[in-house]
């Protein structure tokens, strides 16, 4: 079962709660919770309290992508307050054995994620302990950039190495994901798609998750 997975960053935060809830009825699966600190990424964005208040009255699952120096800090707050997903990047967590094992004796699925800068061959230990690995297809800190292309190579090999470990371990992709190529990621062998400008940026929210959705749900159909 494929997912879709919309991403609030680009939301807008006026009407915040009408945006989430059309996604609900359009028939996303996730949300995905940009967190970003203004020093891993040249961005800052929101924290556990917005969550709070978000899980509240979403029905759906919250899926907190830290994108935060020294994540182990902020994950006991970011679960406590109601994330069901939590992912570290590879690139700054040292002990990432550790900081996994916290976000699952927590309670949260743990994920590991990795710029698309980064070699793949990171992950080869990680694999064995993740619930779930977001591949960046983009370089974190802003929405609305393009989706680079060698992400979906990345992506086929990346599905490889997880299925000779674990294939229940899920895929995740994230950044620059629209109508026009989430077919082709979903192919690819992308469990869950993060999608921001390529919904919010939309005139009716719920129908354009309704489209996207519909997308993915026929991938799996070939
Ligand atoms: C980027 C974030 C993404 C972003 C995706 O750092 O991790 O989740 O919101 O936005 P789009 O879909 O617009 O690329
Ligand atoms: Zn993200």
């Amino acid at each position: 079962m494929k997912l879709l997975a919309p991403s609030i960053l680009s939301a807008d935060f006026w009407i915040l709660g009408e945006q989430i809830k059309a996604c609900v009825e359009g028939g996303a699966d996730i949300i995905h919770f940009d967190v970003m600190d203004g020093h891993f990424v040249p961005n800052i964005t929101f924290g556990p309290v917005l969550l709070e208040s978000i899980k509240k009255h979403c029905p759906l699952p919250l899926d907190a992508h830290l994108m935060i120096e020294n994540p182990d800090r902020y994950i006991p707050d970011f679960i406590k307050a109601g994330a069901d997903m939590v992912s570290v990047h590879v690139e700054n967590t040292p002990h990432l054995h550790r900081t996994l094992e916290l976000i699952k004796n927590m309670g949260a699925k743990a994920g590991v994620v990795i710029n698309p800068g980064t070699p793949l061959s990171l992950l080869e230990e990680a694999l064995h302990y993740v619930d779930f690995v977001l591949l960046m297809s983009v370089n974190p800190g802003f929405g609305g950039q393009k989706f680079i292309q060698r992400s979906l190579q990345r992506l086929k090999k990346l599905r490889a190495m997880v299925d000779a470990v674990n294939p229940s371990i899920l895929i995740e992709i994230d950044g620059g994901i629209k109508e026009d190529n989430i077919l082709e990621v979903a192919r690819a062998g992308a469990d869950i798609m993060v999608v921001g400008s390529g919904l919010f940026g939309a005139q009716d929210v719920k129908a354009q998750t309704t489209k996207l959705k519909n997308l993915i749900l026929s991938s799996e159909a070939l």
